[in-house]
């Protein structure tokens, strides 16, 4: 039986979610490099980037208490990512908000554990973090995050369309479309 590690937040049926450790640099600078990975990102991230990222999440653990989580597999104690829940550094045209968020090694993809974890964390965020609603965003042609906000019961906002205010208008990734989640208490 595997030992649940101490810095351990959210557990599901296959998978860890857990405070991030020096030792997750590599593989997560390695995904963040991954132009499959990036696709729906306006471009793979440099190792700066990847280290600027995790500094930023520091952060946000430090004054929220919770942002996305390093996420690994029970059974391997395999670092494959990040899922979890974090308030965005920047004005949207929905803020303030909790948005939920992932981001997977290209070698994990289709096994369902985004949306494992990610209903995971839906609930966490209401039981646990007492939110009251969950919001998901993605570029609109990002069919397979889409997938999974409709897979853990995130409803589309028809007049939630926006364009993405780090982006150029006229950038293909510019449109945005947004999910909206209630949650139970
Ligand atoms: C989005 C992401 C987290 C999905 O994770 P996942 O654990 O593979 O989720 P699922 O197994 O439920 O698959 C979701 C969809 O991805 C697509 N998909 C799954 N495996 C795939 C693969 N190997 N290659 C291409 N597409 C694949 C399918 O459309 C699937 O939907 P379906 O189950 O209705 O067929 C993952 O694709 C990822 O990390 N993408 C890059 C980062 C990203 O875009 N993050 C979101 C930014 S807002």
């Amino acid at each position: 039986v595997a030992q649940l590690s101490s810095d351990a937040v959210v557990e599901t049926n296959r998978l860890i979610l857990r405070h991030w450790r020096e030792t997750d640099f590599e593989p997560f600078a390695k995904l963040n490099a991954d132009p499959r990975v990036m696709e729906y990102f306006p471009a793979p991230f440099r190792r700066d980037e990847t280290k600027a990222m995790l500094k930023v999440l520091k952060e946000k653990f430090q004054k929220f208490g919770y942002s996305f989580w390093a996420t690994e597999l029970k059974a391997t104690q395999e670092f494959i990512g990040f899922v979890g829940l974090n308030i965005p550094g920047y004005d949207l045209p929905f803020s303030p908000c909790v948005e939920i968020g992932w981001r997977l090694s290209f070698a994990h993809w289709g096994k369902g554990y985004a949306p494992e974890a990610a209903t995971a964390c839906l609930e966490h965020g209401g039981r646990t973090l007492g939110l009251k609603e969950i919001v998901a965003f993605t570029a609109e042609s990002n069919v397979r995050s889409r997938r999974v906000m409709e897979k853990i019961g995130m409803r589309y906002d028809a007049h939630g369309d926006f364009s993405h205010p780090k982006l150029s208008s006229d950038h293909p990734l510019s449109r945005h479309v947004l999910y909206r989640f209630r949650c139970q208490k």
